[in-house]
Order: C-alpha cells, then sequence, then structure tokens
C-alpha cells in the first residue's frame, strides 16, 4: 500500500536526479500519504542522505529541503502504514547500522519477526518497527561477509518471504539502484542517459515511455545506461519486453480540474468512448464470453466499487442471458471457492489489477481447477497476468482514490460480456445482440448529457445535505447496485454515512430511522413501467415519516408524488441507465465533500489499492 521510486542518471545529461525523485513520488501519492522519505546520493561524494517523516510528500520535501539537494541517484517512499505506526522512525527509506544501505519497500515481509531476531541475535541494531527494515540489515549482514550486493541481494530474497517490491541505493555504487520484484508492482522505466523503477506508471511518463512491467520473482539493477534483470540465477532477456505507454502526461495530471476526482467524473465520455472502441475491436469479449457460457458454475468477485460492477453484471446475466452467476466479496473467498470446480469460471473485477483480495480468491479459485476472467484497467498487472483472459477496460490512470471512471467502464465491459454471453446461449440472437451492443456506443452522449444536466443541481442539493448526519439512498433492479456505489462514493469522500438498500427492503428495518428531514435519495430505473409504481410506493412510505425525498431518474418518472427534489437524468433504457445515473451520484459524493472542506483526492484512511488482507 505505498508507493516507490528510484532514479539513476549521468551527471553530464540530468546534473540532478532530486526534482525527478519529488515528481515522481508524487504522482504515487494516490498509493498512500500518511509518510514519505528519500535516500539520495549526493553529487560529488558517496554520502547517502536520508530525508523521511510523517506526512505528505510537499510537507516532508519542504520541512527538509530535499529539492535543494543535488543527487546522482536515489530513492523514494510514499507510505501507508501497515507495520508500525506513522511517525519519522517508521517512515521509509529504512538502513542498515552503518547507514551505507538504504531500502524502500511496498508489500509485507511475512517472516520479519523471526528474521529481526536472528539478525539482532547477530548485533544489528534496529531502528524502527517496520517489517521493512530487516531487508537492509540482511543486506549489510551479506555484504559484510564479503559477498558483492547483487550476491547478497540474492541470498536475502531466498530468506524474505511475502511480498514486495524494493528499491535499494548502496553508498559504494552510487550510480546504481537495486531492485526486487514479488506480488508488490513494479516497473521499470527505460531513459536516455537514466533510468528509473516504480511503482505505477504516472511517475514515469513525464521522463519516459518505454516501460518494463517486472514479473514475480524477478530482480537486479539499473545503472544510467544499463538494466540488468534475474529470475532464479539466470539472465532475464528483457529488450523484447519493453512497451510503449501511449497515455499523455495530462492524463496523469488534473487537466485543469481541482481535484483528480472532479477530472476523472468529467472524463468518463471519452474513457467510456475509448473502452467501447477498445473492446468493438478485439476478441477479447467473445473469447470470455465462450468460456462462461461454456461453464457450469459461474462466479464474479471484486472489492468495493470494482464488485459493484460485479453486482451490475449478475443482473444483466440475468436479464439478457437468463443464467444465474454468484458474486461475492473478494476478502469472502474462503466460504466460496470451495464451490469451485474445473467447469466453473471466476471473472475477477479489479481496476488496479492489484487488490490482495481479488488475487487471493483468483488464486483459490485456480488452485481449485476454475478458469479465471479478469476485467482490470492496468494492462500487465497480476490479476490479468495471472488469469485465462483479460478484458481490459480503457479509463486511462485513475488517481483520485474514489473510483468513478473505472467503474462505469468496468460496468460497459461487464455488459457486453453479458450480452455476448447471451448470444452465445441463444437467449439473444445474433441481430438481437448486434442492436445491443450498437447501443453502448452511446454510454459515451448518455454520461455527457447526465453531467451537464444535473450539475447545478447537484451542486445545490450538496449545499442542503452537507449538514446531514446519514442518508438512505433506495432503488430497484439496475438501480440496486448503482445505490450502493453511489453511498460507498459519499461516505468515502464526505465522510457522511450513507446506507444503500434495496428499495422494496427498506419497511423491513431501515424505515426505523425515518424523522423529519432525514435524506433519501430514490433512483428510478428502467424499465420505467414496471418499476414506476413501485418506487411510487417506497416513495410514500418514506414521506409519511418526514424524510426529505429526492428522485434520481431517468425519464418516465416525472408524475412521482412526495417527491422533494427531482433530477431527471434525461432518457436512458435498461443498457444506457448506469451512465445516465452514476455521473450525478459521483458529482453528489464530490461536491459534499468539497462543500465539508474534505479533500476527495486523498480521503482519511484510505488508499487507491490495497495490497494488504
Ligand atoms: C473505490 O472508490 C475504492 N477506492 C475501493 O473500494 C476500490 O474499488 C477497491 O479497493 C477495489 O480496487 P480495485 O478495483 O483496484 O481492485
Amino acid at each position: 500500500m505505498c508507493g516507490i521510486v528510484g532514479v539513476t542518471a549521468d551527471p553530464d545529461q540530468i546534473p540532478t536526479v532530486t526534482p525527478m525523485l519529488i515528481q515522481g513520488l508524487k504522482r504515487l501519492e494516490y498509493r498512500g500519504y500518511d509518510s514519505a522519505g528519500f535516500a539520495i546520493i549526493e553529487c560529488g561524494s558517496t554520502e547517502l542522505k536520508i530525508f523521511k517523516d510523517k506526512g505528505k510528500i510537499d510537507e516532508v520535501v519542504s520541512k527538509y529541503g530535499v529539492s535543494k539537494f543535488c543527487a546522482v541517484s536515489g530513492i523514494a517512499h510514499t507510505r501507508w502504514a501497515t507495520h508500525g505506526e506513522p511517525n519519522r522512525d517508521n517512515a521509509h527509506p529504512h538502513t542498515d547500522c552503518k547507514q551505507k544501505i538504504a531500502v524502500v519497500h511496498n508489500g509485507i515481509i511475512k517472516n520479519f519477526a523471526e528474521l529481526r531476531e536472528w539478525l539482532e541475535s547477530n548485533g544489528h541494531v534496529f531502528k524502527s518497527e517496520t517489517d521493512t527494515e530487516v531487508v537492509a540489515h540482511l543486506l549489510e549482514h551479506f555484504v559484510s561477509k564479503g559477498l558483492s550486493m547483487l550476491d547478497s541481494l540474492r541470498r536475502a530474497l531466498s530468506m524474505i518471504e511475502g511480498a514486495y517490491a524494493l528499491a535499494i541505493v548502496y553508498r559504494e555504487e552510487p550510480s546504481r539502484i537495486y531492485f526486487a520484484r514479488n506480488v508488490s508492482p513494479l516497473l521499470i522505466g527505460v531513459g536516455l542517459g537514466f533510468n528509473m523503477v516504480s511503482s505505477d506508471i504516472p511517475s514515469m511518463l513525464q521522463y519516459t515511455r518505454k516501460v518494463i512491467v517486472l514479473e514475480d520473482g524477478e530482480y537486479g539493477y539499473i545503472e544510467p545506461y544499463k538494466v540488468y534483470i534475474e529470475k532464479e540465477g539466470r539472465l532475464v532477456d528483457w529488450r523484447r519486453r519493453v512497451v510503449t505507454i501511449m497515455w499523455s502526461l495530462e492524463d496523469a495530471e488534473k487537466g485543469g480540474y481541482p481535484h483528480y476526482m472532479l477530472k476523472e467524473i468529467m472524463e468518463q465520455p471519452r474513457a467510456l468512448y475509448e473502452t467501447y472502441t477498445g473492446l468493438r475491436s478485439s476478441a477479447e469479449i467473445s473469447d470470455a464470453a465462450e468460456l462462461i457460457a461454456s461453464s457450469d458454475k459461474i462466479f464474479i468477485t471484486g472489492a468495493g466499487t470494482s464488485f459493484h460492477a460485479a453486482l451490475v453484471f449478475a443482473y444483466y446475466l440475468a436479464r439478457f442471458a437468463k443464467r444465474a452467476v454468484m458474486p461475492f466479496i473478494a476478502s469472502e473467498y474462503i466460504t466460496y471457492s470451495g464451490l469451485a470446480e474445473r467447469d466453473s469460471v471466476l471473472i475477477v473485477v479489479s481496476q488496479s489489477g492489484e487488490t490482495i483480495d481479488s488475487l487471493q480468491a483468483l488464486r483459490a479459485f485456480k488452485r481449485n481447477g476454475s478458469k479465471i476472467i479478469a476485467v482490470s484497467n492496468v494492462i500487465g498487472s497480476t490479476i490479468p497476468r495471472e488469469s485465462n483472459i483479460a478484458v481490459y477496460t480503457r479509463a486511462g490512470p485513475e488517481i483520485g482514490v474514489a473510483a468513478t471512471k473505472t467503474f462505469l467502464t468496468q460496468v460497459l465491459a461487464l455488459t457486453a460480456l453479458a450480452l455476448r454471453t447471451a448470444n452465445l446461449e441463444g437467449s439473444l440472437n445474433d441481430s438481437e445482440y448486434a442492436e445491443y451492443f450498437d447501443r453502448l456506443a452511446n454510454a459515451s452522449k448518455v454520461a455527457a448529457q447526465a453531467i451537464q444536466s444535473a450539475s447545478k443541481t447537484i451542486e445545490r442539493l450538496a449545499v442542503k445535505l452537507k449538514e446531514s448526519k446519514s442518508m438512505y439512498i433506495l432503488g430497484r433492479g439496475l438501480g440496486v447496485p448503482l445505490a450502493y456505489e453511489g453511498a460507498l462514493k459519499i461516505k468515502e469522500v464526505s465522510y457522511i454515512h450513507a446506507e444503500a438498500y434495496p428499495a422494496g427492503e427498506s419497511k423491513h428495518g431501515p424505515i426505523a430511522l425515518i424523522e423529519p428531514g432525514f435524506p433519501v435519495i430514490f433512483l428510478g430505473t428502467p424499465p420505467v413501467g414496471e418499476l414506476h409504481e413501485k418506487i411510487q410506493g417506497n416513495v410514500m412510505e418514506m414521506k409519511a415519516r418526514g424524510a426529505a425525498t429526492i428522485l434520481l431518474a431517468v425519464k418516465g418518472y416525472e408524475g412521482v408524488k412526495g417527491v422533494d427534489v427531482l433530477i431527471n437524468v434525461g432518457e436512458a433504457d435498461e443498457i444506457l441507465a448506469p451512465y445516465a445515473l452514476m455521473p450525478p451520484l459521483q458529482l453528489l459524493a464530490y461536491r459534499l465533500a468539497t462543500a465539508l472542506g474534505r479533500d476527495p483526492d486523498k480521503p482519511r484512511n484510505l488508499a487507491k489499492t490495497v495490497t494488504v488482507e
């Protein structure tokens, strides 16, 4: 749950790498931000300087004047605590006893307690409570026995159990950065006169577009003009693995909006267009649908927002393919993996492709013989790599901690998958399938219209609702997973308690909380003919108890009585309704957060990618 960067450069080409380290690290802040740190080898000397503390990157940089230091190489870290509270001692980098070796780490070293005990019994003195520090002392241990740093790294890795992306600087080899990857993501950026390592692509884009995605078990080092990778003691030929990343730097920046979250909500029309176009021109959907149609049992999983997208898939698969799917929350995989067998398929939805709960579910199902389909936004991430088939959304990098554009692009990909499965199952004939699939081309337009028509009303609504302590979001059918996602967004960024229920379920308990002024947001989804009357009934039940009723609905719900605020998001059928309803809900969450003075890009206690169970 941390981000790491390392850069080494030829001083004749790049006089100092410090700005690259700072900028590169800032683009990883979404991975965690309770403390930050840098280890640099100073220009003109081989001195290893460490700057680290609790706080966000900018705070640490300005507190220690980091930008004033000239460096030939360095490593940096942004932390989200897993072992030890956020404070200066526990902030990375961690060093050996003699301050010659500095290490930054993302992941968890499972056997660190035994390793620490062993190292302490050999005279090593620890300065932090972290699992990471054992790496620095292990390396020191082997170097002191006369091994080269590369050999020491090989030996240390053979003793470490767990997940890690590591970057290491060693005072005696100032232009080298050692690295290793297992489970936690790590990439190499190949530059001109420099090379870098990083946890994610956005931190590289300003400097290079040439990237190598490291695989589990790979380790080695970079120098300004050299990349050296090994796996299991054998040299890895990496040259054919260099990919060119087409994302623009602007894609990874705020694009003029005050927050990434707002930018990412607003760019949904483009993300949807690109995802639709990408899926139409590739075989991913058909390959995955064939696997689903030929499977006896279908499971789908994900965490948080990705789980809500999974629920949308379950809805469409029931409606169009007449097939049952069992959705489960990824962290509950232990219960469900026992149902997996050779003829089952598990669809794993994860925008990052790195969420540990989802990865564990994948691995447990795989062990039991199940086939796996990944739906992810990050090419080369672990979940798609470990799956039989990968379906990619094309949302571009999402920096805001709250998932927005990745949700709707997941919904689009999963809808396409459900439709194609329905076609293969025979419940949609070829021309019906083609007609439904083509409708997805309008997702982009529907989202743009909803954003345009609802923005102002949502802003006013947020001002009214910002003092609320709690609220309900109720829907039926497709409205249920969208309500779950809306409630999650509101909770995450505004810290207002929001709870979602199927509207019909509200009278089985939740209605007890209703008192005058309690806000209840209803979602009006298609098919309007079947749901209008039922939603009307639920609105009246709430109104009778004094609730403040808000109806966010597609065209057709205009006549519902007892509604205090009606937000019409325009015309949208069953296939297109998510793109009309979700952006206004996301905007409501965003406006509530900013009206309350919260930072929606960095909600407290949350990290973008959760790589601990
Ligand atoms: C969504 O706003 C959250 N940040 C979180 O629930 C997220 O969806 C979840 O952690 C899953 O992430 P993934 O899609 O990268 O697997």
